[in-house]
């Protein structure tokens, strides 16, 4: 199991590439068996998540072939080809899906598809329960049944196929939106989504679909109407940037009071992130080329608390949680959308961040500097922030478990030494 050595102190600066978005192109690949004619998808990001996703896909009669980079110039990302002539299992079965929750993705397309499915139950996660209620019960509303058996789910549409629906959500779901958009996309009739989830990953999913030939109308809204149609065909979609990936170097940069340039960072969809950081101290601009992010005139505290877009983003918190610990003065930090994501602050403590959690809310009291130490990476979201941390820290941090990263940051260690960090993979 690798680990990242990071000898902190040094100021970034520099321009680093955003790669395409982890958490659209989940669910765009799963699209593919929507159709019986390729997706191609362009600017998808090299990550464990993918090849997984790649590998449940494959297994369902998807053929999966890469084109090689992305062309982009920048050397990151790949251009993938997906078809799916037939599906040949609807099973998603347990040991691919306990590798990546993200697998229930499969679960809509396969029951608009092939009428019948049986998917594995995610299990638990660090950062929550995580249930997946609001998919059964929005998939139920079109008409499948459902049952548990075994720890699978198993799906079933009814003669002729799933049919349109009106689906209120009791709660802002991204999966669930997700699942539901590409189900409907080949129900019979009309479906109308309400208290939708607006996070651009999905309105970039529900262009690849319109794309691909259905009818969507209200992506980004809380209230998304889909006309089924009998087929969906062929289409070309580059995959939107990450937003996540681009807000944790535009803390890197604050936090080490440097200057980046993110190429391709996509502001229109950072807009909680942007104010926050500016609020606290950041200075940043739109330049052609993407975001360019600088620190160094110290950090102010903020009060932030994490909401479904376009509120800011929970999957930033550990690294704002990062930044705020060498502010001036104290922020609190409420974490409304999981239960349990607060696992990087006893390691932020063993840096010598001063944190205390009282239920979803945490005080950090900003510190003068951070210590270098070993530290334990618990999910992808807080080992950022424990690296980014480490970046600013005096002397060496070793951020153990380094897979956690994998599954979400392209070429991390790369992407930092480029910027000037002194940072190393080490088998641990
Ligand atoms: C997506 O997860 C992202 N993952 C997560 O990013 C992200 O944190 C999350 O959305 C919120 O923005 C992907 O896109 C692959 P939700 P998802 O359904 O879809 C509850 C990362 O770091 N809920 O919007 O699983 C749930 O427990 C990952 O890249 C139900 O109660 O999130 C949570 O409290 C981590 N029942 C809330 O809703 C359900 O059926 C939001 O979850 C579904 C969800």
């Amino acid at each position: 199991m690798d680990k990242l050595i990071i000898r902190g102190g040094r100021r970034l600066s520099g321009k680093v590439p955003v790669s395409g978005a982890k958490n659209a192109a989940l669910p765009l690949m799963a699209a593919s068996l929507l159709a019986d004619a390729p997706l191609r998808l362009r600017n998808l990001p090299r990550l464990v998540d993918i090849a997984t996703m790649a590998d449940l896909l494959n297994h369902h009669g998807t053929a999966v072939t890469l084109e090689g980079a992305t062309g982009n110039g920048t050397g990151f990302g790949r251009v993938m080809r997906l078809e799916t002539p037939a599906i040949v299992d609807t099973t998603a079965p347990y040991d691919i899906v306990r590798r990546m929750r993200a697998s229930i993705l499969v679960l809509g397309p396969l029951l608009a598809r092939a009428g019948t499915a049986r998917v594995s139950l995610p299990g638990g996660c660090a950062i929550g329960t995580r249930p997946i209620d609001l998919h059964l019960k929005g998939l139920a509303a079109l008409g499948a049944e459902i049952a548990l058996e075994e720890g699978y789910v198993l799906a079933r549409a009814p003669r002729g196929g799933l049919r349109g629906a009106r689906v209120v959500l009791d709660k802002v779901s991204v999966g669930a939106t997700e699942n539901l958009l590409m189900a409907a996309s080949l129900a019979r009739g009309e479906t109308v989504i309400e208290n939708a989830a607006r996070e651009p990953e999905i309105v970039d999913l529900g262009r690849c679909l319109v794309a691909m030939g259905a009818r969507i109308e209200g992506l980004g809204t809380s209230r998304i109407e889909i006309a089924g149609v009998t087929r969906l065909g062929a289409a070309d979609h580059r995959t939107m940037a990450d937003r996540i990936e681009a807000g944790s170097y535009a803390i890197a940069a604050a936090i080490t009071g440097g200057r980046v340039t993110l190429l391709g960072a996509e502001a229109a969809a950072m807009e909680a992130q942007i104010e926050i950081l500016r609020a606290a101290g950041v200075k940043i601009a739109t330049v052609p080329e993407g975001l360019e992010v600088s620190g160094g005139d110290g950090i102010r505290p903020v009060t932030c608390t994490t909401q479904p877009y376009p509120g800011f983003p929970t999957d930033m918190q550990a690294q704002l949680m990062a930044l705020m610990c060498l502010a001036d003065g104290a922020s609190v930090i409420t974490e409304a959308i999981f239960e349990n994501r607060f696992m990087h602050v006893l390691e932020l403590a063993r840096m010598g961040a001063d944190i205390t959690v009282a239920g979803a809310s945490a005080t950090v009291r900003g510190v003068a500097r951070l210590a270098g130490a070993p530290v334990m990476a618990t999910d992808l979201r807080a080992s950022m922030g424990l690296a980014l941390a480490g970046l600013a820290a005096d002397g060496v941090t070793e951020v153990h478990r380094l897979y956690h990263l994998d599954r979400g940051y392209e070429r991390l260690e790369e992407k930092l030494l480029r910027l000037g960090a002194d940072v190393a993979r080490v088998a641990a």
